[in-house]
């Protein structure tokens, strides 16, 4: 599905968010300002647009993994590197990272838990090759709780989204997916549980646009 949506991913994600996710990406990556990493590990990577976040709010970074397990996406990536982060790029599959233990100060995964086969193995992976006091920054898509907003939020997600991917995108299906797999993902508290289970120490979430994404903060 990605290999098919790879050259219009970007530009989709411009409209369905009205230019929002860029924002999003730079507030979730600034959440690992304390820590001022110097190696970041951007999980389904997809075409970059987290790792360019990343170095744009991050001054201490020296080098960046991108990984991702689509080549296609990938490959839209090293147009956006700058020139004074280094950029690695590796096709590989989350749920068995090809990195040595506590490699990584900091982890980001943008809009991409949700599409793994087994997110407890892959949060496991995460941990694992996250340093003692490392961080993993997971932005996900989420369902807002307001009964004001869930009605708009239900048009938005479940005709608006389908209608520009059939129209923009010629994807149909790939945005129905979107909406589909939002509602079978364990939001909040739930994927607070699974992290823990995983092994991190702490978690937490913050909820942007009433809950239209969240950020996940995960603490080994
Ligand atoms: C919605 S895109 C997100 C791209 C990017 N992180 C962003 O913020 O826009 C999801 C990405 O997850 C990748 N992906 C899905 N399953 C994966 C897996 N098991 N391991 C690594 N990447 C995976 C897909 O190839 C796709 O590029």
């Amino acid at each position: 599905m990605f290999r098919r949506i790879a050259s219009r991913y970007d530009r989709m994600n411009r409209l369905m968010t009205f230019g929002l996710d860029l924002h999003w990406r730079r507030k979730a990556a600034s959440f690992l300002r304390p820590l001022q990493p110097e190696r970041l590990l951007d999980l389904a990577a997809g075409t970059g647009d987290f790792a360019l976040a990343a170095c744009q709010v991050l001054p201490s970074l020296k080098e960046v993994y991108l990984v991702d397990i689509t080549p296609a996406m990938l490959a839209r990536a090293p147009a956006k590197k700058p020139p004074q982060v280094v950029w690695h790029f590796q096709v590989a599959d989350a749920h068995q990272l090809p990195f040595a233990d506590s490699m990584m100060d900091a982890i980001v995964v943008g809009y991409g838990v949700r599409n793994f086969e087994n997110r407890l193995q892959a949060l496991m992976e995460m941990r694992r090759v996250l340093r003692p006091g490392g961080r993993a920054v997971i932005l996900e898509t989420g369902m807002p709780t307001q009964l004001l907003w869930k009605l708009p939020f239900w048009f938005y997600f479940r005709l608006y989204v389908p209608l520009l991917g059939a129209l923009y995108a010629r994807d149909k299906a790939a945005y129905t997916y979107l909406p589909e797999s939002t509602r079978a993902f364990p939001h909040r508290d739930a994927f607070l549980q699974l992290a823990l289970q995983a092994g991190f120490m702490r978690g937490s979430y913050v909820p942007l646009l009433g809950g239209a994404s969240i950020i996940y903060l995960l603490d080994t």
